[in-house]
């Protein structure tokens, strides 16, 4: 304890600030004490006869993030996000919910194949002061996944104050030969990027370019800790990391270039460990990785800027292109202990996945993602759709839209057969990418552009980039939970996208 203690001093002291923490919009740090990385509690619920049941309130607090300031936040049965929820896969789980927060929101349970009614989507609003109870019954494979706001224009500020956590989904079949010691060996990483006021409030939309590439921040978060430090004493660690910011895309690598080895993606395992020196993570999308340590190293996870690509042209959307996903960040510094405990050797096969087969499709549907006005928005269809009728400005405009149309609550986008599987084209005619997000469970990426997805790819997935110009086809079963009333979304997981309307909605009857 001691020595761990002095071992955490000493390198707080020594560390000088960051490249991204020289220089924090208008504050800056010349020095910037690393603090222990904040593992969220666990909470496993209590089991009464076949439901494991959880109470979670919505309410308001105050964090620390910054050294000195105070900031305010909002959590799940806490300050700022909320506890790491256990489920064991086939098991009933419910869920009570109590809104404390003061403004209506929601919570969904992302990734999840679950009955619409009880998804936590814009359509399950729990007003102030009120609460909302989802059960449903566990059918996913172990994974990672999570839950957070879903409210209607909302979900961006909300998720970005703290409405979000991890869901960790167990079956022992699965997991016997993987690192599951929550918080030693099995570390959750939930990576947010904020942007702080110099009082240490949150800052949130208060640039142009916020409501055209979605707010990005300029300070790390990991588990709402700022400038966090690990300490491992294992030899080999396993990662849950989500995707939790609300628009950046993050190329996670080791400074020292090491490879590690991602064992899941979004809906569970993939079949065989995939070897990476950089992991590609959207908003909303999640992996799980393991990384060997040797004795007595640092090291830091950090984020590596995307190349400049996009063409240089007066005005201000090539600037933006140009800025996006461009900068570099230290994520989170690791220590390995000098001793370090069981190095457990990796599997080489981690199950096996059926692909479903492209022929068992009885329908193709298409969506287009698109921004701003013009002649590359599509037209006008009708109510919602806000492309012609003033909303817009150009290229950028800061208007969102599928196929041509802005997500309205009370507009059926789709109506999808009970016990049919659907291929979906999804084509980006916009100059940015888009992480395209489908509630109802989990689906298969079919290929990009006519090509096979890479190794990392062609596991469950909920959620999929869709880089600008591309076009790219999944694969996705509907066998379950049939309901004419309640709709389940899909839209593009930049939750600032999304609360301008790029969404739509679709029945299964
Ligand atoms: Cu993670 Cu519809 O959302
Ligand atoms: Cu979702
Ligand atoms: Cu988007």
């Amino acid at each position: 304890m001691i020595s761990r203690r002095s071992t955490l001093k000493a390198i707080g002291v020594g560390t000088l600030a960051t490249g991204f923490g020289v220089s924090l919009g208008s504050i800056s740090f010349a020095q910037s004490q690393q603090n222990p990385l904040r593992i969220p509690p666990q909470l496993p619920g209590t089991l009464n006869e076949n439901t494991r049941q959880f109470e979670l309130n919505l309410q308001q607090g105050t964090s620390s993030f910054l050294p000195n300031l105070v900031t305010e936040t909002i959590g799940i049965n806490g300050n700022y996000l909320g506890p790491t929820l256990r489920f064991n896969r086939n098991e009933e789980v419910s869920l009570l919910v109590n809104n404390q927060l003061g403004e209506p929101s929601t919570l969904h349970w992302h990734g999840f194949h679950l009955p619409s009614s009880q998804d936590g989507g814009p359509h399950q609003t729990i007003e102030t002061g009120a609460s909302w109870n989802a059960r449903f019954s566990v059918v996913q494979f172990a994974g990672t996944f999570w839950y957070h706001s879903h409210m209607f224009h909302k979900s961006g500020e909300q998720v970005n104050r703290g409405l979000a956590g991890m869901i960790i989904v167990e079956d022992d079949a699965q997991e016997a030969v993987l690192p599951n010691n929550y918080g030693i060996d099995d570390i959750p990483l939930v990576i947010q990027d904020r942007r702080f006021n110099e009082d240490g409030s949150m800052s949130y939309m208060n640039r142009y370019e916020d409501t055209v590439v979605g707010m990005h921040g300029d300070t790390i978060l990991v588990n709402g800790t700022y400038n966090p430090l690990l300490s491992v004493t294992t030899g080999l660690v396993r990662f849950r990391i989500i995707n939790g910011s609300n628009a950046r895309s993050y190329a996670l690598a080791f400074d020292d270039e090491r490879e590690f080895l991602q064992i899941a993606s979004d809906g569970g395992l993939l079949e065989r460990p995939v070897s990476l020196g950089t992991l590609e993570l959207a908003s909303g999308e999640r992996a799980e990785i393991l990384v060997r340590f040797n004795p007595s190293e640092q090291l830091k996870l950090v984020s590596v800027g995307r190349p400049l690509s996009f063409p240089a042209f007066p005005g201000g959307m090539s600037r933006m292109m140009r800025s996006l996903n461009a900068q570099d960040f230290d994520i989170l510094t690791i220590n390995s202990a000098a001793d370090l405990s069981n190095t457990l050797p990796v599997p080489e096969q981690l199950g096996s996945i059926y692909r479903l087969p492209e022929a068992a499709a009885t329908n193709v549907r298409r969506f287009v993602l698109s921004m701003g006005a013009g002649t590359r928005s599509g037209g006008d269809k009708g109510p919602g759709t806000g492309m012609r009728n003033g909303l817009g400005g150009g290229y950028g405009g800061g208007n969102f839209a599928i196929n041509g149309r802005q997500m309205v609550m009370d507009f059926i986008n789709g109506r999808i057969e009970l016990n049919t599987t659907e291929i979906w084209e999804i084509e980006n005619t916009s100059p940015m990418m888009h992480p395209f997000h489908v509630h109802n469970g989990q689906f298969q990426l079919l290929d990009r552009n006519g090509r096979q997805p890479a190794a990392n790819e062609m596991g469950w997935k909920d959620t999929v980039k869709v880089e600008s110009g591309e076009q790219l086809r999944i694969i996705m079963r509907f066998t379950d939970f049939a309901d004419e009333q309640n709709p389940y979304m899909y839209h593009c997981h930049i939750l600032e996208h999304e609360d301008r309307g790029m969404m739509g909605q679709f029945l299964v009857v």
